[in-house]
């Protein structure tokens, strides 16, 4: 079975295309949505999604969101001398959702399709082609979020032909795509992402404001656990927010005074965040050569798009309302479904197509241009797509040109994202043909003209001995089996919740955890969940305060 991933820097969500519809995967807890976040325990063993999302505050430097900003910019988790690195703990993410595919599917994953953010860069998109070989499975497809939502919204009405734009606003930042669909081809015209205008930035400012009103000290504002606490706060006073509602929330730690924020204030704060989603709709707009009113349908989806602000905001720049119905959260995975039916060859995808485009421009510096960045393969060019370059020695007793690849828009070079350097030999004086390449993937390469060959230069990511080794030293960490996770899960919420009961209570909950932990380290499933069922029932006779967050 070939399942669809939307990989998101939040949650991540994996589908299958199955008589004629995408079909939502729940995992272990069985939530369909699955926090991005990996975390160790206090075990040793590895926690995957909530039970580790769970303990992001109270376990910063044991806990990751490894597809959280820029990838190179993500610290490994270590456990004493053991460490996982960024592309591990995204395969280990993978790992887990295809593990909940074969248990939803009653089949295994050959292999996936994965929706990513149209940002993420060729050394990002090579890291999740990376994550996946250490996870042990084969990624036939990378393509971007707002792609996926296309593909999703344009199946149904395969007989309209019909233009227009796909907003998609996450956590990590907005996806944006114009697409012209015709007779069942689904033809991205243009592309962008940016990582500014996200939903975590929304949180963030929200965050701030509440340190400012409750005249937060440097002290506190700098204390790292205080400050993952107060990011959950912040995102669910968002919420509900977004709801329409109010929120009086008391902000420093042992002091009885609340801060109010109202729906007004949140949307003067929202202001500045506002602007920064024309940024990227506009140039894709005049990339595809498009006015508003060209246009027969604005798409928004992510879970960013659920605050009415975003949504009056798109009806504001094109002059319509958005569609009703795109199923915020699930789209991407959706959109990532089909295209996994249409691979596999599903009939009732037969008459459909697609057609997509780069998001960066590619292009060159070499070492002899004094810095001068020339293009190669031109933002939104259809992929995949090649071109040759003739390189000639100068002086002509010239051995060897060196050649930095980069990709992006600017003309500065520190503004570009760097993505390989090469040493292009020149042989006796003569020229050679140089060609750079972007694949439907999105993944550049670069070759040179030897006879009638085309010789790699770039672009050939770890060899496979290298990615074994790290592979088998992933495979070494303990993973809870599937049916362990629910009762983990439990020991994690028991675990917050102690501080807060009173003796005797305290002690019959911590023994209760005790039984819990041993019949799980054991194995012992059946202990295990007479233990998980007690523990359960204190907890529903002792709730918590303060209502845990969600993502
Ligand atoms: N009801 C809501 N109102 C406002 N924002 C919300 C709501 N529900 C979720 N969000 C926000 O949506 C974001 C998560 O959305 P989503 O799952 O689409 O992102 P993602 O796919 O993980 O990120 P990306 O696509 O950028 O990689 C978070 O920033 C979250 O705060
Ligand atoms: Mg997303």
């Amino acid at each position: 079975m070939i399942v669809g991933i939307d990989l998101g820097t939040a949650t991540c969500l994996a589908a299958a295309w199955k008589d004629g519809r995408p079909r939502l995967i729940p995992n272990a807890l069985g939530d369909v949505l699955t926090p991005s976040y990996v975390g160790i325990e206090d075990d040793g063993s590895v926690a995957i999604g909530r039970p580790a999302f769970e303990r992001w505050a109270t376990h910063p430097h044991l806990t990751s969101r490894p597809l959280q900003g820029r990838f190179d910019e993500v610290p490994p988790l270590r456990d004493g001398d053991r460490e996982l690195g960024r592309d591990e703990l995204i395969a280990l993410i993978l790992r887990s959702l295809c593990a909940d595919a074969h248990a939803f599917l009653g089949a295994p994953v050959t292999a996936v399709v994965i929706a990513v953010p149209c940002a993420l860069t060729d050394p990002e998109r090579r890291a999740v082609l990376h994550a996946g070989k250490l996870a042990g499975v084969r990624v036939l497809r990378l393509l971007n979020a707002s792609t996926a939502v296309a593909l999703h919204y344009a199946q149904p009405r395969a007989d309209t032909n019909s233009r227009f734009l796909v907003m998609d606003f996450g956590s990590g930042g907005v996806n944006v795509a114009a697409v012209d669909t015709f007779d069942g081809i689904v033809e991205v015209k243009a592309c962008a992402g940016d990582r500014s205008a996200s939903g975590d930035a929304v949180t963030r400012l929200l965050a701030g404001h509440l340190l400012d009103e409750a005249h937060a000290s440097a002290e506190l504002r700098a204390d790292d656990a205080f400050m993952r606490r107060l990011m959950l706060r912040a995102e669910v006073v968002k919420r509900e927010l977004s709801a329409g509602r109010d929120v009086t929330l008391p902000v420093i730690p042992r002091s009885s005074d609340t801060v109010h924020v109202g729906v007004k204030t949140f949307e003067a704060l929202l202001t500045p965040w506002l602007a920064l989603l024309w940024r990227p709709a506009e140039r894709v707009m005049r990339d595809a050569r498009l006015r508003a009113a060209d246009l027969n349908a604005v798409i928004i989806s992510g879970g960013t798009s659920q605050l009415p602000q975003v949504r009056a905001f798109a009806e504001q720049l094109f002059g319509r309302p958005p569609v009703e119905g795109v199923p915020a959260m699930e789209a991407v995975a959706a959109g990532a479904a089909m295209l996994a039916g249409m691979i596999a060859g599903d009939v009732g995808l037969s008459r459909f197509a697609l057609t997509d485009v780069c998001a960066y421009t590619l292009g060159s510096i070499e070492d002899t241009s004094g810095g001068t960045y020339s293009p190669a393969i031109e933002r939104n060019t259809v992929i995949p797509a090649s071109h040759t370059r003739r390189m000639l020695p100068s002086p002509p007793d010239r051995q060897t040109l060196t050649l930095d690849l980069y990709q992006g828009e600017s003309r500065r070079r520190e503004d570009n994202v760097p993505v390989t350097s090469v040493r292009l030999p020149f042989a006796d004086g003569e020229g050679t043909d140089i060609r750079f390449s972007y694949d439907a993937n999105g993944l550049v390469s670069m070759e040179r003209a030897e006879g009638r060959q085309w010789i790699p230069l770039a672009g050939e990511g770890l060899s496979d001995l290298h990615s074994a080794e790290r592979r088998v030293a992933l495979d070494a960490w303990t993973v809870p089996a599937r049916h362990a996770v629910p009762h983990r899960m439990l020991l994690t919420e028991a675990g917050r919740a102690l501080a807060e009961l009173p003796q005797p209570t305290r002690a019959r909950l911590a023994r209760a955890m005790l039984l819990l932990g041993d019949a799980l380290a054991a194995r012992d499933r059946a202990a295990s969940a007479q233990h998980a069922a007690t523990l359960r029932e204190m907890l529903a006779a002792n709730p918590r305060r303060d209502a845990p967050a969600t993502t």
